[in-house]
C-alpha cells in the first residue's frame, strides 16, 4: 500500500504539472481527492488493515492529502495571478463588457459653438484669468467705488492672505503694454491704477467684461475679440441663477462701427445657433461701461414669444447686455473717444445652452447627474 501512495504521489506531481488552467485544476482536485479520487480509496481499504498498518498508511495517506491540497492552492493562486494561463477560458462568443465612453458637456459644445461662429467672423479669442483685481472689474469700466452700480454684482472677494497667490493667476504678459510711438495713445502711468495691482483688492470676476482693459492696454484698435469663461457671483442659487457661470463677451473697436453692426452680428450669431431664424429684441439697458446701453432679449423658446411659465409671461427671454463702449473706458484705457469706437456685449452659455435645448434649471449643468448629461 505504501508503494501505491507513491504511485499516486509521483501521478499527482506529473499531472499537476500538466494543469494549465482553473479547470484542468478542478478536475485534478476531483482524481486525487474527491470521492472517487485516487487517495479516497486508499483510505476506505484501511478498515481492512490490521490496527498497526492501519495507523502507518492513515497518517501516510493524510499527510498527502494535506500535501496535495497545498499544492493545488498555490497552482490555482499562480494561474489566476498569470492571467495569459487563463487565455483558453476566454469565451470570444460571450458579447464584451460595454466600456462607457463620456462626451463633450452641453455647456463646452453651446461654448465651442459661439467660437465656431465668432471665428468665422473675423474675431479672435481673447484669454483672461478668472481671479481679478477690482480696478479691472470695475474702475477700468467705468465703475467707481462709490457707483450704484457697483450693487449689481454681488462679489466673492478673496481674503488678504490669498492676494499674493491670487497675483500669480493673473494672465501672464498683462503687465507690459505696447509702447507704439507711432500710436496716438498716450498713457499718464501715474494715472492708471493697474500699475498698482499690488495694492488691489482680489476677486473672482464678475463677468468676462474685466478683459476689457487689459486687451485695450496691450493693443492698438482695430481688433474684435471675444473673451469666453467662467464668472461668479455671490447670490441665492435659483433656477436661473448659480454662484458660478460663463459668459461671452465681446468687444470690437474700429473707426466706423455702429450699433447696426452690432444688431447684425448678433442676428446671425442666434440664427447659427438656433439653427433657424429667431426673433430678437433690443431694449434700453444700463451698464455703466456702454452708452448707449441694451439688454438683448430673443422670443421665448416655449411659447413663441406670446406668454408661458419659461419666459414668466413676458414672451422674451434675456439673454446679453450690450453697447457703444463708453468713452470713459477708451480713456482709461489711453485710447482717444474721439477717434474710436466701439461696441461690446456680455452673453449668459447656460442662458443659451437652456435655451438652445430646453432646459429648465440652470443647476443641472453643475451636478454631473450622467441621466442629465447623457441626453446632449
Ligand atoms: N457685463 C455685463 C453683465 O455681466 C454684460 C455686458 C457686457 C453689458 C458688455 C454691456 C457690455 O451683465
Amino acid at each position: 500500500m505504501q508503494k501505491e501512495l507513491k504511485k499516486i504521489n509521483e501521478n499527482f506531481v506529473v499531472k499537476i504539472g500538466e494543469v494549465r488552467s482553473l479547470s484542468d485544476l478542478k478536475n485534478l482536485e476531483r482524481d486525487f481527492l474527491g470521492k472517487e479520487g485516487a487517495l479516497k480509496k486508499i483510505l476506505d481499504l484501511l478498515k481492512t488493515l490490521d490496527e498497526k498498518e492501519r495507523s502507518v498508511i492513515g497518517k501516510l495517506a493524510n499527510e498527502l492529502r494535506t500535501d496535495f491540497k497545498e499544492k493545488i492552492r498555490k497552482k490555482e493562486e499562480e494561474l489566476l495571478e498569470n492571467a495569459d494561463d487563463e487565455g483558453e477560458q476566454v469565451d470570444v462568443s460571450l458579447p464584451g463588457k460595454k466600456i462607457s465612453q463620456g462626451h463633450i458637456h452641453p455647456l463646452t459644445q453651446t461654448l465651442e459653438s459661439i467660437k465656431r461662429v465668432f471665428e468665422s467672423m473675423g474675431f479672435s479669442v481673447f484669454l483672461a484669468s478668472e481671479i481679478e483685481t477690482e480696478f479691472y472689474n470695475f474702475d477700468a469700466l467705468n465703475v467707481p467705488e462709490y457707483h450704484p452700480a457697483r450693487d449689481l454684482w454681488d462679489t466673492f472677494w478673496l481674503e488678504e492672505g490669498l492676494r499674493v497667490a491670487g497675483r500669480a493667476c493673473l494672465p501672464v504678459g498683462t503687465e507690459s503694454r505696447v509702447e507704439d510711438g507711432k500710436s496716438e495713445r498716450s498713457f499718464d502711468k501715474t494715472q492708471d491704477k493697474s500699475f498698482d495691482r499690488a495694492q488691489d483688492k482680489l476677486l473672482l470676476r464678475t463677468h468676462t467684461t474685466a478683459m476689457q482693459h487689459h486687451y485695450m492696454k496691450d493693443h492698438n484698435p482695430p481688433f474684435r475679440i471675444i473673451t469666453p469663461g467662467k464668472c461668479f457671483r455671490y447670490e441665492a442659487s435659483d433656477s436661473s441663477h448659480d454662484i458660478q457661470f460663463f459668459q461671452v463677451d465681446g468687444l470690437v473697436v474700429d473707426k466706423d462701427v455702429s450699433i447696426a453692426n452690432f444688431k447684425a452680428i448678433i442676428e446671425e450669431l442666434f440664427k447659427r445657433i438656433f439653427s433657424n431664424k429667431v426673433k430678437v429684441r433690443m431694449r434700453p439697458g444700463y451698464f455703466p461701461f456702454v452708452e448707449p446701453g441694451f439688454e438683448i432679449d430673443i422670443a421665448c423658446y416655449n411659447c413663441q414669444g406670446k406668454d408661458c411659465p419659461v419666459c414668466k409671461g413676458t414672451g422674451w427671454l434675456e439673454v446679453m447686455g450690450a453697447g457703444m463702449v463708453h468713452p470713459e473706458v477708451f480713456k482709461k484705457a489711453g485710447y482717444n473717444p474721439a477717434h474710436w469706437q466701439g461696441f461690446a456685449f456680455g452673453m449668459g452659455v447656460e442662458r443659451i445652452a437652456m435655451i438652445k435645448y430646453g432646459i429648465s434649471d440652470i443647476r443641472m449643468f453643475y451636478q454631473n447627474d450622467s441621466r442629465f448629461l447623457r441626453q446632449f
